[in-house]
């Protein structure tokens, strides 16, 4: 008998087509690699489909009424995102392409322009390239230091020593969510004590907001970058919030048309935020979509989502300890609320690639590899891992194939 959360889920999956094709094999889908991308509802798809069919004109340049409905859905779309995320205003939203460029803008404009040698950066070891890569790289220019918060063999963090990394600091920046192991960072300890240390805080969100309530103010940080198309959004089309006192104070990151006010031969003067920091015609169809996904993740609800997500998590995390005396090993947080649907795994001596291909042949798709996060799997020893992600749509059936391909895995490698 199907329990009535996860009937709900079977019900939201009917609202995403991909998840009705089989594949050519003729398997059914278990799309379990939602950290990797999500799939997207009929509602999004037909809000792109509607945008180009009636409302395409670009946008802040005509005053015709085609060009002004563009640019009313388009302002519309980043109110949207606003209100999801509890920032206090529109303008405290850019559109940026995804999670990966919001953060590169922080650290191009406000990071140039306030870190100096004798200041530091502060990352977690579990971060993903795109919250790591960008401040090596501003490190490296301005002469401030790189420092980690550690984490354990579970992935969690590690915060003993936090107020001695905290000292000369200017940013902390962290994932909210590891995107290989799941692991929730505790935010409500370090922000108050790295604010106390004089720093800013910017999360890299983009394995969150999809999957749980996420209020910015409540959280108090002052940058918040995520990625429309992990949200049921399309791709191309991601944002970062920013404080306005901030995005006021810093330069702009790309500059050409739209993003200025007044333009001379030798000087110009720039818009106002967030405009200041969107250079180029944008990629409205994408950005208005997002809004739309939005609107369907709050007609669902995100209590529901994180509810639902924790319970198929914890469903899947006995369904793969069953495996375990055959040589199973699931990595990350022992305890399902210190972690989100994401988990990390690896069988006995099958290389992860090798397991994930076998998934493949059963419908079941996850991701394998280092998941973009190198130096975690080194630190902790782990060539690759296969991964399963958990999204709204997903149902304890798609675990249930998950199971039986593993089983599959068991009979070729003989565990
Ligand atoms: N960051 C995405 C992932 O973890 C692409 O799969």
């Amino acid at each position: 008998m199907i329990a009535t959360a996860d009937l709900r889920a079977h019900q939201i999956a009917r609202d995403f087509p991909l998840l009705r094709q089989p594949t050519s094999r003729g398997k059914r889908l278990a799309y379990l690699d939602s950290a990797a991308t999500s799939q997207k509802p009929q509602a999004v798809i037909d809000a792109l489909v509607h945008y180009y069919t009636h409302d395409n004109a670009n946008i802040h340049r005509g005053v015709y009424e085609l060009a002004e409905r563009a640019t009313d859905a388009f302002e519309e779309a980043r109110a949207k995102v606003a209100s999801f995320i509890n920032a206090a205003e529109p303008a405290e939203i850019v559109w940026t392409r995804n999670t990966t460029e919001a953060i590169n803008l922080v650290s191009f404009t406000w990071g140039l322009a306030n870190l100096g040698r004798g200041d530091a950066i502060v990352c977690s070891q579990l971060e993903h390239h795109s919250n790591l890569v960008p401040w090596q790289l501003l490190a490296a220019k301005t002469g401030a230091e790189l420092r980690f918060i550690g984490v354990d063999g579970d992935g969690l963090h590690m915060l003993d020593d936090l107020d001695a990394k905290l000292r000369n600091v200017k940013l902390v920046a962290l994932s909210h969510v590891s995107n290989t192991l799941g692991t929730i960072a505790p935010l409500d300890s370090i922000v108050p004590r790295a604010h106390a240390a004089g720093a800013l805080v910017l999360v890299d969100g983009a394995q969150s907001v999809p999957h749980f309530p996420v209020d910015v103010r409540a959280l108090d940080v002052d940058f918040f970058a995520a990625s429309g198309h992990k949200m049921c959004g399309p791709t191309g089309i991601g944002f970062l919030y920013a404080k306005r006192r901030l995005l006021e104070t810093m330069p702009p990151f790309l500059t050409g048309g739209d993003m200025i006010r007044e333009v001379g031969y030798e000087t110009s003067s720039f818009n106002e935020i967030p405009w200041k920091f969107e250079a180029g015609t944008s990629n409205v169809a994408a950005a208005i979509a997002l809004g739309a996904a939005v609107d369907y993740l709050a007609s669902v609800g995100m209590d529901w989502v994180a509810d639902h997500e924790r319970r198929l998590t914890a469903y899947a995390l006995r369904r793969l300890a069953a495996f375990e005396p055959r040589g199973l090993v699931i990595y990350g947080p022992p305890r399902t609320v210190d972690r989100s649907g994401v988990i990390s795994f690896n069988f006995a001596d099958i290389h992860a690639h090798d397991l994930a291909s076998i998934l493949d042949t059963e419908g079941v798709c996850v991701r394998a590899g280092h998941h973009c996060t190198m130096p975690l799997m080194e630190k902790m020893g782990w060539p690759a891992t296969a991964r399963a992600s958990f999204y709204l749509y997903n149902t304890e059936e798609d675990v249930d194939q998950l199971a039986f391909a593993l089983e599959k895995a068991a009979t070729i490698f003989r565990l």
